[in-house]
């Protein structure tokens, strides 16, 4: 059945399951990074819900930068071409540096990031995922921390979107199984 904008997304993660485990999230990276600084970076535009709320969550000094990196467009497919649209003011030389991502699909997005990231010598380079679908993975990247391992189908919600819409959903939803 080709999928309609008017579908209603199916809940796949309630508000409550998503906010316990962002908690357990939050204190496990507050645990491995007692006594230090972070730099959170949230990268645009779907991570922002799940930053706001892991910034919130940490029990840590923590400086926010925003990062602009265009993927998708409106299309369910990766097109592999990846640029900064929007980059950081502040250096990252000898921070402690935290990547918030919404989503690691083929995983190109968040290895382009790392890598840039990497060249600007951060004393810790870290990434932090609200979702990973390891069976969609091209290439290697390593996933610090993730919330919740999902399969190969098309979520919004929690910041995620599809076409511009259902970013303001408080759950995570699905519209699409194995795309
Ligand atoms: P990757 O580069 O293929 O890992 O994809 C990362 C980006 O693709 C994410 O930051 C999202 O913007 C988008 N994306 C991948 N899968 C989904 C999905 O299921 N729903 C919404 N956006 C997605």
């Amino acid at each position: 059945m080709p999928m309609s904008e008017t579908m209603e997304p199916k809940i796949l993660i309630t508000e409550a399951k998503l906010q316990a485990r962002l908690t357990e999230l939050a204190n496990e990276i507050s645990r491995d990074f007692a006594g230090k600084e972070i730099t959170a970076v949230c990268v645009l535009k779907g991570s922002f819900i799940f930053f706001s709320d892991m910034i919130r969550k940490l029990d840590l000094p923590i400086a926010c930068e925003f990062l602009g990196v265009s993927s998708y467009g409106n299309k369910m497919v990766s097109s592999g071409e990846l640029k900064i649209t929007l980059d950081m003011n502040e250096p990252l030389e000898n921070k402690h540096v935290i990547v918030f991502e919404d989503i690691v699909d083929s995983g190109l997005t968040l290895s382009y990031i790392m890598s840039t990231l990497k060249a600007r010598k951060p004393a810790t380079l870290k990434s932090c995922t609200l979702l990973f679908k390891p069976d969609s993975l091209k290439v290697p990247v390593e996933v610090d921390y993730h919330g919740f391992k999902i399969g190969n189908e098309f979520v919004v919600g929690y910041g995620l979107d599809h076409a511009g819409k259902f970013r303001g959903l408080r759950h995570i939803g699905v519209i699409e199984h194995g795309h």
